[in-house]
């Protein structure tokens, strides 16, 4: 028996799906019983030489008036026409997976709805981690936990640049393109080091531990762009490397969610994470932390993990979720998030002598709250001292 799909989108990641699903053809037949079998490709473009150029179709009705399609893989990428054309899938009684982390940090709730309303499937495991199936994870083995904790390196370009900028001594606009070229950025890639593809990421990763999902704009993002080797190379004496990290946690019902460079200490098994790859840390109240690894951006382990959603729903195992949205009222601010500090000023001020010193004008402070630190730094500044750099210390 077939099971027929459409795909939205044939760039990096949809054509991955589409070789997917060729190569894993028996595999999911044999144990299925079904064969998955994309009949159409939706795309602006034709792909003449591709051996699915005979699938290309640039109307979305023809997909959408086919009842012999259960299900719609978007990996359109972007809010728009992304939103519109799985909520019409949906309404058309069609299942919908994503890779499109915009979409799900920004319209979830709608689109869940939408499914809810239609007896559908809205599902997203490639959203989160690249090939990584740490939604699955969530949603089935770790059910039972109260999820206490989520820290994670979740963007595989920014991960990518940082281990080359620390181990090889690659420029930063070097190897932002070197990343491009493996197709792990996104389109407009000041997403990646800006943050923003981290925090929508973190954003979805709290809504499915705690319920609630935040709008990703309340959510506080600092990304990479500015930071300066002097800091990484002075963390890397001090046995610290940074990694951009996304982190949520509750904290007496409300939750906290935000995205910064942070200095990971060796001790912490997300230090040893380099290159493409994401690592996520989850804490559950039986089962303590589990972390999960893997490949987390590229064309093939983000297609594995579309994949394995639509396995799951045309196998009949799929997930419905009921997310609320995050009222203010639900959110710990950033300015209360307690942590040690990395600084490192130009000039001698008394009020550093009790910390750590680890390099040249570099210290690491005792754990602190932002509103502390953002008032340390005022003291400083007041006395002459110029704070060249302040960063986080994870655990
Ligand atoms: N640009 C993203 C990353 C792709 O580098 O992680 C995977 O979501």
């Amino acid at each position: 028996m077939k099971k027929y799909i459409a795909i939205l989108g044939f760039g990096v990641v949809g054509s991955g799906c589409a070789e997917v699903l060729a190569q894993s053809k028996k595999l999911i037949s044999d144990r299925l019983g079904f064969e998955i079998e994309p009949k159409y490709i939706l795309d602006l473009r034709d792909f003449p030489d591709s051996p699915y150029a005979d699938r290309i179709v640039h109307d979305y009705d023809i997909i959408l008036s086919d009842p012999e399609v259960e299900l719609v893989a978007e990996m359109m990428g972007g809010s728009h026409p992304a939103l519109e054309f799985s909520l019409a899938a949906m309404k058309a009684k069609k299942s919908v997976v994503t890779s499109n982390k915009e979409v799900v940090a920004t319209h979830g709730l709608e689109l869940l709805e939408c499914a809810r309303e239609n007896g559908v499937k809205y599902m997203f495991e490639a959203s989160v981690g690249g090939g990584i199936p740490i939604i699955h994870t969530i949603d089935t083995s770790l059910v039972q936990n109260d999820i206490t904790e989520i820290d994670g390196i979740l963007n595989g370009t920014t991960n990518y640049i940082l281990t080359r900028m620390n181990s090889a001594g690659v420029a930063f606009d070097d190897a932002l393109s070197e990343a491009r070229e493996k197709g792990y950025a996104e389109a407009d890639p000041s997403a990646d080091i800006d943050g923003i593809d981290a925090c929508r990421k973190i954003a979805i990763l709290a809504a499915l531990a705690f319920g609630k999902l935040i709008e990703p704009e309340k959510i506080h993002t600092e990304g990479i762009r500015n930071l300066d080797s002097t800091d990484v190379k002075n963390a890397a004496s001090a046995g610290y490397a940074i990694k951009l990290i996304g982190r949520t946690f509750s904290d007496n019902g409300r939750i906290c969610a935000y995205v910064c460079p942070m200095l990971v200490p060796a001790s912490d098994p997300l230090c040893t994470v380099n290159d493409v790859f994401n690592g996520i840390k989850v804490n559950g109240d039986a089962v303590g932390e589990v972390m999960l690894y893997g490949r987390g951006a590229g064309k093939m382990p983000t297609a594995s993990a579309v994949v394995a959603d639509i396995v799951n729903i045309l196998s009949g195992s799929g997930v419905d979720y009921s997310w609320e949205r995050a009222k203010d009222s639900d959110i710990l601010g950033f300015e209360a998030v307690s942590s040690r500090h990395y600084i490192r000023v130009t000039g001698e001020c008394g009020c550093l002598s009790g910390f750590e010193k680890i390099a040249d004008g570099a210290y690491i402070t005792s754990e602190m709250s932002e509103a502390d630190a953002a008032l340390l730094e005022k003291r400083l500044e007041e006395s002459g001292v110029r704070v060249e750099a302040r960063l986080r210390v994870l655990g």
